[in-house]
């Protein structure tokens, strides 16, 4: 049996696992999606968004990408961010990142990853450029890229923040709040370290009035 087969293998018997225990699961999920909660995490496949909050299939909306970044032409991120909040009107946007991120690693190197590599991971170069003195200060290697890595999501949140797609949300329907989670591969626990609620204000030059 090749490996991936194994997957659909698996698939079969938790569907009928499901089934089992509850006869109508599948028929309830299929007619509607109401989740409150958007999760912008890392691709890492060690930080499954459900799995780590014990949520089931339909409580969460789901994006991921390379170190959990929110660039603001970004098509992808912005069409999940735009149907999550307009449309499903989710109550809470959270950035999860994690500990030991090979994406924040990557960027705090000097190394060349190549052009496309080096496009995305620019970011969070950016996000070191914008902490550097703080950062800096860090002589600890590991607690330094700890450190960046509760940064870049406090980033990512702002850069949320800075969209008409939120400004607009919190202005006529008062959410969703934002979140700035980072998870410890280490020891399964997520730490919140940064937090926007509804109508925070920013950098004037990012607010918008004619929304
Ligand atoms: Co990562």
């Amino acid at each position: 049996m090749h490996p991936y087969e194994k997957l659909l293998l698996e698939n079969k018997a938790w569907a009928a696992k499901i089934k089992l225990d509850d006869p109508e699961y599948f028929e309830n999920l299929a007619h509607i999606q109401t989740p409150e909660f958007l999760w912008i995490g890392c691709s890492d496949s060690r930080v499954p968004a459900d799995r780590i909050t014990g949520t089931q299939p339909g409580e969460i909306f789901v994006h991921r990408n390379v170190a959990n970044i929110v660039v603001s032409t970004d098509v992808n991120l912005l069409s999940a961010l735009d149907f999550a909040v307009t449309n499903l009107k989710v109550k809470h946007v959270i950035v999860c990142g994690h500990y030991g991120c090979s994406g924040v690693m990557a960027a705090a190197s000097k190394h060349d990853h190549k052009p496309v590599l080096n496009m995305w991971l620019r970011n969070i170069k950016d996000v070191y450029r914008l902490h550097q003195q703080e950062l800096d200060a860090i002589k600890d290697e590991e607690q330094r890229i700890d450190r960046l890595t509760e940064l870049n999501v406090q980033e990512q949140v702002y850069n949320l923040a800075k969209t008409t797609i939120i400004q607009r949300a919190w202005k006529k329907e008062k959410r969703p709040d934002l979140h700035g989670w980072v998870y410890g591969l280490k020891d399964g626990i997520i730490k919140p370290v940064f937090e926007m609620k509804v109508g925070t204000h920013i950098d004037p030059l990012y607010e918008y009035d004619n929304l």
